[in-house]
């Protein structure tokens, strides 16, 4: 999808459709008044007999309109006062789905056109590019017959003149690498557990690093993990007759004494959870859960692509969680790569298992400034937040404080949850170090604590996208969040 800026007065671009905002509680204004008037007055026509309303969600295809514009598809976008970042994403989510259906080929949207008082038309351009590629996005590798190909090749963002237009090509540029990024978390997430293997997983690192002069790879087996004493992580992967990996990808976009910023991914490609194994219901879901691994390597697409200034190490421990003769039992105790020994009472606790190693793995190897985690970690976090918010927990304020303003900036949105001591202490054990789960109330806090215990002396925030990473029901299917968060980190952390 190509998303050109075009500067200048909306009744004189010629389009198959021109997406078009309304506000409500004030007369046509801006692209609404000239594409009006250019078409013998329809809006204000349709605006009178009530036909469509400038309230917030309510679109209208108006096909074979006179003027510039081929069609007009009217979006209400509620009061011009309250019309921020967010609200011009859900307007645009909307004329996605108007749009989607159509047989457009082309279109221009305004939406963001007017927005330059509230929004920067960088912000604008990024968050237009990125919200309508996500929503075109279709999973159809697996369909023995692709169904209908859409036919939308090109949006233009208009914007008001070529200052603006300067900015919000950048903005483009960022949103296509965005949307990259999230096309390739949710390519991943959606694979089967059968195709997306930890090896699948490896080759697709591999290939993210190919397509960047700045990256290398490294896919560390399970005979270097063994030497390194992985033992949490390797615990994990013991009952899978799949190979697991620990997929490590170098980002050197400055210089090589600059402390990088570490992304650790959960990678469990599938989790029955184990020898404690979870119930029948939306176990196919499950396939979801390594989610975190298939954002960091969004990410790292997109870091790519963007060639950003700053270095970057993303740190990815990959494997299935099986029952199984070879499998961990219950009980068992095992010694982390830090050293501190683990009983692990539930072998659905995996993700944290694999992560601590992970954590460890990247604070000896790099010394990075900043260590993040991301992981569909627990369902506790999606009882508290649902699918709407990223789950934050951090022992540094400032780095949860630009999680928070990067959730905002990206719309993937992010919320604070605590991370206190108190909440480690049912993970106490009479026979080992700690175990590896404890009380279910605060379960989020409870894993982010055990997560703690592997950080030392590094800023560090763990990301619990388990509500978030995808959709149940009719629509199930990956979201690509993180993505946008972390890419919006990295932009902003750049130095
Ligand atoms: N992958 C799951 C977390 C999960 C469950 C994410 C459902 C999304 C939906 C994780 O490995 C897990 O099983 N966590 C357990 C931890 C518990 C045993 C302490 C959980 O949340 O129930
Ligand atoms: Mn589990
Ligand atoms: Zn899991």
């Amino acid at each position: 999808m190509q998303f050109p800026v075009k500067a200048g007065r909306p009744a004189t671009l010629k389009t198959a459709c021109a997406i078009v905002p309304l506000f409500e509680g004030e007369s046509l204004s801006g692209p609404a008044k000239d594409l009006d008037k250019a078409s013998g007055g329809v809006i204000r026509r349709l605006l009178r007999s009530g036909e469509v309303s400038a309230k917030t969600g309510r679109t209208l295809m108006v096909r074979e309109a006179r003027g510039p514009a081929k069609r007009l598809l009217l979006v209400g976008c509620g009061r011009r006062a309250l019309f921020g970042l967010k609200q011009l994403g859900n307007a645009l989510a909307s004329a996605a789905h108007a749009l989607g259906e159509g047989a457009v080929g082309d279109a221009v949207s305004y939406l963001s056109y007017e927005a330059g008082e509230s929004i920067e038309p960088y912000s604008a351009a990024r968050i237009t590019v990125q919200t309508l590629r996500s929503a075109l996005y279709r999973f159809d590798e697996l369909k023995s017959k692709s169904e209908s190909a859409p036919k939308l090749s090109r949006i233009a963002v208009a914007v008001a003149d070529q200052a603006q237009a300067a900015a919000a090509r950048r903005g483009v540029v960022h949103g296509q690498a965005i949307a990259d990024g999230m096309d390739l978390a949710r390519d991943l997430g959606n694979r089967p557990a059968n195709i997306c293997t930890p090896t699948h997983l490896a080759e697709v690192a591999k290939d993210v690093a190919r397509r960047s002069p700045k990256m290398t790879v490294k896919i560390l087996g399970e005979r270097e993990m063994k030497r390194l004493g992985m033992g949490a992580l390797l615990a994990v992967t013991q009952g899978a007759a799949e190979p697991s990996k620990l997929i490590v990808l170098e980002y050197r976009g400055a210089a090589k004494r600059s402390a990088p910023i570490a992304l650790c991914g959960k990678g469990v490609t599938f989790d029955t959870g184990g020898i404690s194994l979870k119930p029948p219901p939306k176990m196919d879901e499950m396939k979801f859960d390594m989610c975190g691994a298939a954002g960091v390597l969004g990410t790292m697409l997109s870091v790519g692509r963007l060639g950003l200034d700053c270095n970057v190490v993303a740190v990815i421990p990959a494997c299935e969680n099986m029952p199984g003769s070879r499998a961990t039992r219950p009980g068992d105790i095992v010694t982390s790569l830090s050293g501190q020994t683990i009983e692990i009472i539930n072998t659905d606790a995996e993700g944290r298992l694999i992560l601590c190693d992970a954590l460890t793995f990247a604070q000896r190897t790099y010394k990075p400034r900043i260590v993040l985690d991301v992981a569909t970690l627990t369902g506790a976090c999606v009882v508290a937040l649902g699918a709407v918010y990223t789950g934050i927990f951090s022992t540094d304020d400032e780095l949860a404080v630009s999680l928070l303003d990067a959730g905002r900036r990206s719309l993937d949105h992010t919320w604070r949850m605590p991370v206190d001591e108190e909440y480690g202490e049912s993970l106490r054990s009479n026979f080992a170090d700690f175990a590896n789960c404890g009380s279910r109330d605060g379960g989020a806090s409870v894993a982010a604590q055990f997560l703690s215990r592997f950080v030392s002396g590094t800023p560090w925030a763990h990301l619990d996208i388990a509500g978030v990473a995808w959709r149940a029901n009719a629509n199930k299917g990956a979201t690509g969040r993180p993505v946008p968060l972390l890419v919006d980190f990295l932009l902003n952390s750049a130095h």
